[in-house]
C-alpha cells in the first residue's frame, strides 16, 4: 500500500508534532530521516503500517520518542534505554564538557567511578575518550546495570568496564580518579510532566526535599577518591547551596550552569588546586 506523507501529518493526534512522526516512520520503516522531507508517498506493508500507528498512538499517550524507539543520542553515542533506566538527558552533557577540562590528558590511565549509571551514558562517553582509562559501573537496579552493559559492548568498550550492584558506596571497592553521577533529585510531590513519568521512579525522586541521595553520597565520596580527585555531581534546580552544605568535607571547585543558565552541576574535590 502507499502511504500518503501529507495525509498522515495533518491527521497527527494531540501531543504527536512532525518531527516526532518523522522520527516514528525513520524508525518502523528503515528510512533516512532527511529522505522524507522529498518525497510525497511511502511504499508501505500492512504490517509497517500497524507498527507505525501504534508508535503514534504511544507518542500521542505521551511516551517519550526514546522510550519507543528503544535508544537516544548523548555526547558523541546512541544508547539503549528502556522503561528501567533515564533517558540520557542533554544537561548530563556538561559533565563529559568538564570532566575533559579537568582532564586534560587524554592518555593518562584512569579509574572511574559512574554511580547510579543508568545507562551508563556518563561514565561510557567519558571511557570513549579515555582510551587507557578504566570504569566502574554502579547502579542499584539489576536491569539498568544489563541495560549499561548492553550499551558498552555496542560501544566496544566493555574489556574496560566493571558493573556493581550496589546502594550508593555500600558494596564499590577501591579509589577513583574521578566520580561521575547524576542521582535521583526530584522531591517526591513534585508534579513531573506526562513525558517523565515514564522513566522509572527510582531514577528520578529523591525524597521530600530531593536531597536524600546527595546525603547518603557525599559524606562517604572522601574515602572513594584518590588524592587529587574530583567528583563531578549533577544537581536539580535550587539545590546548589544545600548539596554544597551537605558536601562540608570537600571542596567546591566549580558550579557549572546548563544551557538554562541554571546551576546543573557541581565539581568537587578533597583537595583544592
Ligand atoms: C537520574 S538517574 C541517572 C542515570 C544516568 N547516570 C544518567 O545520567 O542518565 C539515577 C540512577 O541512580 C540509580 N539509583 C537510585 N537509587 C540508587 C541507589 N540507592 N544506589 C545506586 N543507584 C541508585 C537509579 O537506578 C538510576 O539509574
Amino acid at each position: 500500500m502507499l502511504l500518503d506523507l501529507k495525509y498522515l501529518l495533518s491527521h497527527l493526534p494531540p501531543n504527536v508534532d512532525k518531527r516526532d512522526a518523522f522520527l516514528l516512520i525513520q524508525y518502523t520503516l528503515k528510512i533516512n530521516y532527511e529522505k522524507l522531507f522529498f518525497i510525497k508517498e511511502i511504499e508501505i506493508t500492512v504490517q509497517e503500517f500497524d507498527k507505525l500507528m501504534e508508535c503514534i498512538q504511544l507518542r500521542s499517550e505521551h511516551m517519550p520518542i526514546a522510550k519507543i524507539i528503544g535508544h537516544k543520542s548523548f555526547y558523541n553515542n546512541e544508547f539503549k534505554t528502556t522503561t528501567d533506566t533515564l533517558d540520557p538527558r542533554p544537561e548530563t552533557e556538561l559533565i563529559i564538557d568538564l570532566f575533559l577540562k579537568y582532564f586534560p590528558n587524554r592518555a593518562v590511565p584512569l579509574s572511574i567511578l559512574d554511580l547510579g549509571c543508568g545507562t551508563g551514558c556518563i561514565g561510557l562517553s567519558i571511557l570513549d575518550f579515555y582510551k587507557n582509562s578504566t570504569l566502574c559501573l554502579a547502579d542499584i537496579s539489576d536491569k539498568a546495570l544489563s541495560v549499561a552493559k548492553y550499551n558498552a559492548k555496542n560501544l566496544n568498550l566493555e574489556n574496560r568496564c566493571s558493573f556493581t550492584k550496589t546502594s550508593w558506596f555500600n558494596d564499590v571497592k577501591g579509589k577513583f580518579n574521578a566520580i561521575v553521577c547524576n542521582p535521583p533529585y526530584v522531591e517526591d510531590n513534585y508534579d513531573l510532566d506526562r513525558d517523565t513519568l515514564y522513566d522509572p521512579p527510582i531514577a528520578l525522586f529523591g525524597g521530600k526535599d530531593g536531597l536524600d541521595a546527595y546525603k547518603k553520597i557525599l559524606p562517604y565520596t572522601k574515602q572513594f577518591l584518590c588524592d587529587k580527585g574530583f567528583l563531578f555531581l549533577e544537581i536539580g534546580l535550587g539545590q546548589s547551596e544545600a548539596v554544597c552544605r551537605i558536601a562540608e568535607d570537600l571542596d567546591t571547585i566549580e558550579i557549572a550552569k546548563d544551557l538554562q543558565g541554571i546551576n546543573r552541576i557541581i565539581v568537587f574535590s578533597i583537595n583544592s588546586i
